[in-house]
């Protein structure tokens, strides 16, 4: 094929709905609705109502939503947060932000989500509360991690970061846990013009506590109740991913026939997939296969204009900013053999028949 096949091109979403976005901009623009606003609270209740959620709160990005849902719970110095091993690091960062110390726990080797049946030996006394991952798409086994969480009297936070529309047993994700974490950064399936997060919940004290973190600790103007931050979301972005949101149902559904493509005809044994259980409705936000050697797969795809991505070569435990929490390499195995040999195929919603047809068959020959 002449032309390249990226892992990702945001270029084909962007040019079909352009002028819808910059109809909406130019609201924006006129109302000079820049900073949170009307287009950000409109964008609020429409998400809300798509994740089944009573409430949902627009921050600046995916990475200060972790970190507000912290300290909505009231985590801080002294305290505990187990994590997978094997996620994006602002997992970890948000956690890490509150002066909390965050606890990796290692994934299964089949579903790669995080292994509940690990967990506890992970908890002490300092422990406040578990966050899930729903990675590349796929929810984690939430009613397993609900109910240690349920034990052991700890918070259950969702990041949701990759997964807008997911549905476990049929319900949306969002609403399983106190807050659920969402990144609308570009390139998610649900992507803003821009960057920006967002927090889902049923609990009003939650949402209450989010809008005046996110808002300088304010409820009423030059009014601080506590310490806050500036971390609202803009207006531009918030148009632009009401805009978007209409859509994504469908672009969604679009990943799912390109996955259910992948599953049905990739034959090579030497290709490895993310297991999906029954009732982990994914939305594909990466589609990972994992392989013995890496690089000679890297080679053989790049030779035929096919470019996979790498999500995450580096799990969170041997990353250098956490050295000082003493993890060695072997302390999790299964996420180190992901990072090792995970490579991630082109996925998005604008790629042809055609494409979807070259990628596996350049993969079945390898
Ligand atoms: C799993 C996960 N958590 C958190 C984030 C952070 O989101 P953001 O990049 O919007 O800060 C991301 C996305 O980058 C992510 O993939």
């Amino acid at each position: 094929m002449d032309k390249k096949i990226p892992c990702l091109d945001l270029k084909g979403q962007h040019q079909q709905i352009k002028k819808e976005v910059f109809e909406a901009f130019e609201k924006v623009y006129d109302q000079t609705a820049f900073s949170g606003g009307p287009f950000v609270e409109a964008f609020e209740k429409s998400f809300a109502g798509f994740c089944g959620t009573n409430y949902a709160v627009g921050v600046n990005n995916g990475t200060t939503a972790l970190h507000l849902a912290m300290l909505a719970l009231g985590i801080g110095r002294g305290d505990e947060v187990i994590i997978p091993a094997n996620t994006f690091i602002a997992t970890a960062w948000g956690v890490s932000y509150t002066g909390a110390i965050p606890v990796f726990v290692d994934c299964d080797p089949l579903t790669w989500e995080i292994d509940a049946s690990k967990i506890e030996a992970a908890i002490t006394p300092k422990t406040k509360a578990v966050i899930g991952v729903h990675l590349y798409g796929q929810p984690f086994d939430i009613h397993a991690v609900k109910a240690i969480c349920k034990k052991h009297n700890l918070y259950l936070i969702e990041d949701a970061a990759q997964a807008q529309g997911a549905a476990y047993h049929g319900v949306p994700v969002g609403g399983f846990s106190e807050m659920a974490c969402f990144s609308f950064y570009p390139g998610k399936n649900l992507g803003a013009c821009g960057e920006a997060g967002g927090i889902t919940t049923n609990k009003e004290t939650y949402s209450r506590h989010l809008q005046s973190l996110r808002n300088h600790g304010s409820v009423v103007r030059y009014y601080h109740d506590e310490i806050g931050y500036n971390m609202r979301m803009g207006g531009l972005e918030g148009a632009s991913l009401s805009v978007k949101l209409k859509y994504l149902p469908n672009w969604n559904q679009k990943r799912k026939e390109i996955a259910g493509k992948y599953h049905a005809a990739l034959k090579n044994p030497k290709i490895q997939m993310q297991l999906q259980p029954e009732g982990h409705d994914s939305v594909f936000h990466l589609f990972v296969i994992t392989t013995e050697d890496r690089e000679q797969l890297t080679r053989h795809l790049n030779d035929r204009n096919i470019f996979p991505g790498l999500h995450y070569p580096v799990p969170c435990h041997l990353q250098k900013a956490y050295a000082g929490l003493g993890y060695k390499k072997g302390d999790f195995p299964n996420s180190e053999y992901l990072a090792d040999h995970c490579l991630s195929l082109p996925m998005y919603a604008e790629l042809t028949n055609e494409e979807v047809d070259y990628v596996i068959n350049t993969l079945n020959s390898y």
